[in-house]
């Protein structure tokens, strides 16, 4: 599996992906105005030049975060969110960074079961996290 790394140039690509396969996903304004801040970075795996998965994340000092994590529904159970979340891994340990955070929905069972598997824990709970009301699970991987 070849994961690379997604620039502005991919912006609408990562939104329509977003679209068709996450109702959470930023906007494609919301990205292009994260890689044009250099406040957004993205991984992604392709069959045939179509994208199959991101991960989009940001770096502060030692912190990192993952912003969302996607991956086809036709491909899923196959190894690429881990492969992407690796990715992350070893790009923000390069930057010095120690830890890796995350919100999930709380009722986003299948998520939660998949970062449990990548060792990330969860330390706190957010109440109305999102626009719907429902809380967020705050996880974090130290490494
Ligand atoms: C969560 C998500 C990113 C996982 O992607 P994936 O590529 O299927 O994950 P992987 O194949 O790397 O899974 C690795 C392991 O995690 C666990 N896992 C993954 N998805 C799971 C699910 N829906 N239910 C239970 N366990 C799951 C399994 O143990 C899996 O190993 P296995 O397939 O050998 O049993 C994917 O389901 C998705 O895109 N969901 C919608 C978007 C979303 O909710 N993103 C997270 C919120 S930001």
């Amino acid at each position: 599996m070849i994961v690379e790394k997604l620039v502005k140039k991919d912006a609408k690509d990562i939104a329509e992906f977003f679209t068709q396969n996450f109702a959470d996903g930023w906007t494609e304004e919301m990205i292009n105005s994260g890689f044009n801040l250099e406040r957004l970075n993205a991984f992604g795996v392709k069959d045939n030049e179509r994208i199959i998965g991101v991960i989009t994340y940001s770096i502060a000092g030692d912190t990192a975060d993952i912003e969302d994590v996607v991956v086809d529904k036709n491909y899923r159970r196959k190894g690429v969110a881990t492969s992407l979340v690796n990715a992350v891994i070893e790009s923000v340990k390069q930057k010095n960074a120690t830890k890796l955070f995350l919100e999930v929905r709380e009722k986003n069972q299948g998520a939660i079961a998949f970062y449990k598997t990548q060792n990330f824990v969860e330390i706190n709970r957010r109440k109305n996290y999102y626009p719907d009301g429902e809380n967020a699970i705050v996880m974090v991987k130290e490494f």
